[in-house]
């Protein structure tokens, strides 16, 4: 976990390597660090913080010049975050010169054997140790940069995107890549490293991403050269044409890309299902899906993984797959998955839910999936990314880029894709009817304006929020498909405003919860038209004989509700399997007001990173 960026042409260097750590702060953001070469000497600056941080240092300390220069924004796994541990990293000579994202394992044994031959290394990281391995090699075998970074990664265990110079060969840079990204955009003259295209997409829109295990000789008036680190074979990368623009990833105006993301999700959803939902036609089409509708048929089950917020996407799924298209589904933290000796058979699907397309428990999850036979399907927002290379087959959810750390329009799409599945299934098999078909594609076009319309309520849940602000713990509530939604509005409180909260099935309250509740307890309660309403109803009423304050989200017309809350917010009415995407609205606007009100850093919250390419 970590930003790269690296430059080489005919432009100066830092702007754009300064711009492009900013947008890829989502990645980490607790130390940054910046090298640039001017005629034949290297400027550096590193610093514990921001990269706004880093700004600040290198104005008051170093020479900005130079048209080659790489940075780095971390996300600490080996060392503290302090100035020493923040990269770029230089090798003893003081002419090689790194930067890193992933985790080197083996690299306590590589240290002792470099210090053993006279090494010293002044931070606790694992890529100071790289590249000083790369210098081991490049001098002990008189070897050109990029065959010494060849050679040395052979040798290492572990994941990297890294970019790599030489001062004394200041046209060169050499990236390569193992299970982490890593793009390479291609200009007039220039080129660009990062780890996803957003740093450059303003200068150029074609781009390679490398491959696992491949190595990149980029070099100025020459084309790119890219390697099999294992065979030093050529390969014939394709140049890619990107899709995003430059206003996709600013803020548009709102204060925060979390808000920003909250409002684009009416369009986001509308672009999920985009040339997939064909009501005229009563059909969904989904190319990732059409050639493999016979793994999923025939499938003894569907085995979902994923983290966080795409985990509860899962669970919802779970409930779609189940009930539309009754296909058995368990659904699994990627983490225990991996690590609990599981059993797979040959026909089991997994499909592997993520945005980022990079979390490494994830893909550790499809790995082992993969080698006991099963089928994956891999449903990601990013494209291009690790775990939809890694998958079979899979289908994008085309959310656009998200910036904030907490996941918002990513569910909903996740949610949107998911549903499209499990509908297309469901015909698939002739368990639904043409005319059932039609009505639910009919429902499900309607969600983008019904979005549009619970996101008119954001006014008065700010009202709302200023009442709850200075609670120390919320209780969530929902049953059958909301019961996901309540564990994502108790997950989007506690990561952005620091206040404890939980998220439970309705009924289970009266197990051991409802012990919490008092005058102080605010419950958010999903408590929507259709989906067990009377029994959650009870529940409402068994809170509020307890003095709970209760803030419910009900459909649109309610009235028993109301007679009983202290706060009420309301969501079009639709059916039944899509309430999620309406009820998640209030929950990501209640959390965001909250954190706002206590001046919590909304899209960077503490320990937190928008890709967990850590274990
Ligand atoms: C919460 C959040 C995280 C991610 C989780 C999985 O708001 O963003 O819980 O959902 O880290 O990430 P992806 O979906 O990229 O695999």
């Amino acid at each position: 976990m970590c930003g790269i960026v690296g430059y080489i042409g005919h432009r100066q260097a830092y702007p754009i390597i300064l711009k492009g750590l900013q947008r890829l702060e989502y990645r980490g953001y607790d130390s940054a660090g910046v090298a640039l070469i001017n005629e034949n000497e290297v400027n550096f600056c590193k610093t514990k913080g921001k990269v706004a941080d880093l700004a600040a240092k290198v104005s008051s300390k170093i020479s900005d010049k130079g048209n080659l220069g790489i940075g780095h924004t971390r996300w600490a796994t080996h060392g503290v975050p302090n100035d020493t541990n923040s990269h770029p990293h230089v090798s003893n000579s003081g002419n090689l010169v790194i930067i890193h994202n992933g985790i080197i394992e083996n690299y306590e044994s590589i240290k002792k054997e470099l210090i053993n031959r006279g090494y010293t290394f002044s931070s606790d990281t694992d890529t100071e140790v790289l590249v000083n391995l790369i210098e081991e090699i490049k001098i002990r075998e008189n070897l050109k940069l990029g065959r010494a970074v060849r050679q040395a990664l052979r040798e290492v265990v572990g994941a990297y995107a890294i970019a790599v110079f030489d001062k004394t060969r200041p046209d060169e840079i050499i990236a390569a890549k193992l299970g982490s990204p890593l793009a390479i955009g291609i200009g007039e003259d220039e080129f660009f490293i990062a780890s996803d295209a957003s740093p450059f997409i303003e200068y150029t829109k074609n781009a390679i991403y490398l491959e696992d295990e491949e190595l990149a000789i980029i070099k100025r008036g020459h084309e790119v050269k890219v390697r099999k680190i294992k065979d030093d074979s050529l390969v014939n990368s394709t140049i890619q044409e990107l899709k995003i623009n430059i206003d996709q990833i600013e803020k548009g105006g709102y204060d925060h890309f979390m808000l920003k993301e909250i409002y684009e999700q009416p369009n986001a959803i509308l672009d999920t299902f985009r040339g997939r939902l064909l009501v005229n036609e009563g059909i969904v089409k989904l190319s990732g899906l059409e050639n493999h509708l016979d793994k999923f048929i025939n499938a003894r089950r569907i085995i979902i993984v994923a983290c966080g917020t795409s985990w509860h996407a899962g669970l919802v799924a779970e409930y779609i797959f189940e009930d539309l298209a009754r296909i058995p589904v368990e659904v699994e933290y990627a983490s225990e998955f991996r690590y609990r000796n599981p059993i797979i058979y040959e026909d089991d699907v997994l499909i592997a839910i993520s945005q980022s397309g990079e979390t490494a428990d994830t893909l550790a999850a499809i790995k082992l999936a993969k080698s006991k036979g099963a089928f994956v399907f891999g449903v990601c927002n990013v494209v291009g990314s690790t775990i939809s290379r890694e998958s079979h087959s899979g289908a994008y959810t085309h959310a656009g880029p998200e910036i904030g750390v907490a996941s918002t329009k990513a569910f909903t799409t996740q949610i949107t894709l998911l549903s499209l599945m499990a509908l297309r299934l469901a015909s698939a098999k002739g368990i639904i009817s043409k005319s059932q078909l039609r009505e639910h594609l009919i429902e499900l076009e309607l969600i983008p304006e019904k979005v549009k319309k619970g996101l008119q309520s954001d006014a008065y849940i700010q009202e709302v929020s200023k009442v709850y602000k200075d609670t120390a713990n919320f209780l969530y509530l929902g049953r059958g498909y909301n019961f996901p939604v309540a564990l994502e509005g108790a997950l989007k409180l506690k990561e952005i405003s620091y206040i404890h909260a939980e998220g439970y099935p309705a009924a289970e309250m009266k197990h051991g919860p409802i012990a919490l509740i008092d005058e102080n307890m605010p419950i958010v309660v999903i408590a929507t038209k259709k989906g067990h309403y009377e029994k959650v109803v009870s529940n409402i009423q068994e809170i509020k004989s307890r003095k709970g304050k209760i803030i419910a989200i009900v459909t649109e017309g309610d009235t028993s509700v109301k007679e009983l809350a202290d706060h009420v917010i309301e969501v079009p009415e639709t059916t039944e399997f899509l309430t999620p995407l309406l009820t998640t609205i209030p929950l990501q606007l209640l959390s965001y007001h909250i954190a706002v009100m206590l001046d919590k850093n909304v899209d960077q919250p503490r320990n937190l990173a928008k890709s967990v390419t850590v274990e």
